[in-house]
């Protein structure tokens, strides 16, 4: 089969796109608006971007036409912080992406706890096991007009990790983690499952 998107309906496409794209990482985005109600989405086109400085990318899809509250609370406070969903977060993660109005605390609706941060307003979700403060540095829009995507780029400036979970050399033991990853329609994977592929020792010797 060979599909040409062009030719289908754009809903159609996205199914596409989330079926082709797994398991996918989520990003569970909390922030504050500003008259001060906290909010939490879960955002699973997610991704790390460069290293140095620490950057990554989540893409805030439109509804119907209008920003997202996280989209909004993102571009006018500059701040957010990436909570990582592990297994036993899932449902309390799924209720946070109902559709809420603005002046609902999705930290309130799951029964969470909302823990200071050390460089951002916005608060962290305390059950997560790794918070990621992060920084605005820019929102890049795509896609067609009326339905395009904020693609928001953000500089990690504080991480906060459970400590049961850095090893001695300061990785993260992703076999003690538990995150969960994001497939299509309503499935997700676990990381139980977990094996090792070597890398290519194509490194050239030093002349
Ligand atoms: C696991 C999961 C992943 C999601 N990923 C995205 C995503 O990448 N982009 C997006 O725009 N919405 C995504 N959503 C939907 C949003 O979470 C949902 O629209 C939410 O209501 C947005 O909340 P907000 O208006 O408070 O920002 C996802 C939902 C779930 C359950």
């Amino acid at each position: 089969m060979i599909i040409d998107p062009s030719q289908i309906d754009p809903r159609n496409t996205y199914q596409l796109l989330i079926g082709s794209i797994v398991p996918r990482p989520i990003a569970w985005v909390s922030t504050i608006a500003s008259d001060g109600t906290l909010n939490l989405a879960p955002f699973s086109f997610f991704m790390g971007v460069a290293a140095n400085p620490p950057t990554l990318a989540i893409s805030c899809g439109s509804r119907r036409g209008t920003k997202k509250d996280t989209l909004a609370n993102v571009e006018q406070s500059g701040e957010l912080v990436v909570n990582i969903v592990v297994e036993e977060l899932g449902d309390r993660m799924n209720l946070t992406s109902g559709e809420f109005p603005p002046d609902v605390d999705e930290f309130q609706i799951a029964g969470l706890n909302p823990a200071p941060c050390k460089r951002v307003r916005a608060p962290r979700v305390a059950e997560s096991p790794i918070n990621i403060e992060c920084v605005l540095k820019q929102v890049i829009y795509v896609g067609n007009e009326g339905s395009e995507s904020g693609l928001i780029i953000a500089e990690a400036v504080m991480w906060h990790i459970r400590d049961d979970l850095l090893t001695p050399e300061n990785t993260i033991d992703i076999s003690k983690l538990h995150a969960i990853g994001r497939l299509s329609g309503n499935w997700y994977t676990s990381t139980h499952d977990l094996y090792q592929i070597t890398r290519p020792d194509t490194q050239q010797p030093k002349t």
